[in-house]
């Protein structure tokens, strides 16, 4: 019975971890997704374009709807790829990791 119990709780650490990962905006997951050419079809990333983020600081002043604005038309544009919903986790995260960049 013990030994059940231990599976138990395991798995639903497991699971509540996979599920609560999946959808949580985050600034890693931004960086991943700036230099992952699947956001398009066009085999970029962003990386490609903005290979020194030092350049898109001043992007990280802008509001969020700006932000939001320009990623889409950069991911619709040169990536060749499908807007992200403004409440996506990967727009959430893309935006997160882009305002990070003002204090670097
Ligand atoms: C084909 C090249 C290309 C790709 C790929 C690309 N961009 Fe851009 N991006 C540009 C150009 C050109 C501009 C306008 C000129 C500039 O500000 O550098 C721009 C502007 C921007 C700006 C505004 C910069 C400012 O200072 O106003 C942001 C933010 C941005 N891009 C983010 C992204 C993100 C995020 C991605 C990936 C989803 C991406 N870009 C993919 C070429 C690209």
């Amino acid at each position: 019975m013990k030994k059940l119990t231990g599976l138990v709780i395991c798995g639903s650490i497991v699971w509540c971890s996979s599920v609560i990962g999946a959808d949580a905006p985050s600034l890693e997951k931004g960086k991943l997704l700036f230099n992952n050419e699947k956001l398009g079809t066009s085999g970029k990333s962003c990386a490609t374009c903005h290979m020194d983020v030092n350049k898109l600081k001043s992007a990280a002043a802008y509001d969020e709807d700006k932000l939001v604005n320009i990623i889409n038309q950069c991911i619709t544009g040169p990536l060749e790829g499908k807007m992200l919903d403004s409440r996506s986790a990967e727009m959430k995260s893309l935006v997160l990791y882009l305002k990070s960049l003002k204090t670097k």
